[in-house]
């Protein structure tokens, strides 16, 4: 198939433009960079020996993406173009509805426009809302109420998608619903590369382990979990990207709307997670533990059932290889892509 990746340019997109290349399939990146770059598409080609056809390109923009469409003979599209920072969107919450909920319309637009019916959504385990005592995370369960406004976009875009695909009896969307992706493509030329100082917990991690950051901060210790620190469903990237390629082969064989969970369906701490990088890696990580973090839970993991069964799908990478690929990404690239 050949496969719009709209914010292929980025840590999920480039791990994903690899994997589908690899399996055969054709992509064309869609970007504007605000969060990207370039080299991360070159450095693509370089793993896949493939010239990609690049668009720096708002997909908020309508006359750019019809140009993509009448330029290109696209099968299916898979929207990662997001933005994704949890806090930056309680401070811009008009900016956020407008980048993620435009650029999805458009994009439903134009593909409408154009005869394509096969959507796959970046969609994140923060539709569940906050779940106490209800994990592992069944796709059956009711959605909860996002914390923030990056959720809800999550929350609304799942709607609008699943509301389009009732409408149209022969489009296929599948909502993806990703967990914790950490990781890098072994060969260590492509990784997660965020602006300013990381939100996340693997990144701030490599960033102290490179020196670029001193000390890790914990936030908090008191959660009803085995070490009272927040516990997560970590996937690798790659594992995530495969994913893609077994969702983007489901879409070509089924209509109608269908939802995945993409975890490991392990939940570790924040703890488990600086201990491993550690052994893994022969490097100390110097923490302090510091107060929660507003609006974090205590435990989050998947139930990864329904991906293995329909899609054929596990995440086969452990918390070693995370650790690893990691570190082997920033420290071959101290100051990331730049
Ligand atoms: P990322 O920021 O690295 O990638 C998003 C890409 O989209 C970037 O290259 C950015 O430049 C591009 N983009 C944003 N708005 C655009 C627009 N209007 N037009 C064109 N390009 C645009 O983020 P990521 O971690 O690769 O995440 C990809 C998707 O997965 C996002 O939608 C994110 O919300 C979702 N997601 C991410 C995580 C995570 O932890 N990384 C978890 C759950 C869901
Ligand atoms: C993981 C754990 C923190 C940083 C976020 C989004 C979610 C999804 C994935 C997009 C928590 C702790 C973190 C630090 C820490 N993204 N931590 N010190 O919060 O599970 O999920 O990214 O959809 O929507 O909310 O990920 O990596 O920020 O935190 O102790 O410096 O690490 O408290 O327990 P989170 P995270």
């Amino acid at each position: 198939m050949n496969v719009l990746l709209a914010g292929g340019a980025g840590y999920i997109g480039s791990h994903t433009c690899v994997e589908l290349i690899n399996a055969g399939h054709d992509v064309v990146i869609a970007d504007n960079f605000s969060n990207s770059c370039p080299v991360a598409v070159e450095r693509v080609e370089e793993l896949t020996g493939r010239k990609i056809p690049l668009y720096e390109a708002d997909v908020c923009d309508r006359d750019a993406v019809e140009k993509i469409f009448s330029e290109n003979k696209i099968d299916a599209v898979i929207h990662f173009a997001g933005l994704k920072a949890v806090g930056e969107s309680c401070e811009k919450p008009v900016e956020y509805y407008r980048n993620n909920i435009d650029s999805t319309l458009t994009l439903l637009e134009v593909m409408k426009k154009h005869g394509v019916n096969n959507f796959i959504f970046s969609s994140s385990a923060t539709v569940y809302g906050t779940p106490e005592e209800t994990v592992p995370l069944v796709e059956t369960m009711p959605k909860g109420s996002p914390t923030n406004p990056y959720g809800w976009t999550k929350f609304m875009m799942e709607q609008i998608l699943t509301d389009t695909a009732n409408a149209n009896p022969d489009m296929s969307v599948v909502l993806l619903r990703y967990f914790n992706p950490i990781g890098a493509h072994e060969s260590g030329r492509i990784g997660e590369d965020p602006n300013g100082i990381p939100n996340n917990l693997m990144p701030y991690i490599t960033q102290v382990a490179a020196g670029r950051l001193k000390c890790l901060g914990v936030f908090g210790n008191d959660y009803p979990t085995h070490d009272g620190t927040g516990v997560r469903d970590y996937i690798h990237v790659v594992d995530l990207a495969k994913g893609h390629v077994k969702a983007i082969e489901y879409s070509a064989e089924h209509k109608g709307t269908e939802i995945f969970n993409l975890g490991t369906g392990v939940g570790y701490s924040v703890l488990d997670i600086v201990k491993a990088f550690e052994k893994a890696n022969s490097i100390e990580i110097p923490y302090v533990i510091k107060p929660r973090r507003a609006g974090d839970i205590a435990e989050c993991f998947a139930d990864a059932t329904k991906a293995k069964k329909i899609l054929g799908w596990i995440a086969e990478k452990n918390l070693e290889d995370m650790c690893r690929d990691s570190w082997n990404w920033q420290s071959h690239n101290v100051n990331g892509y730049k």
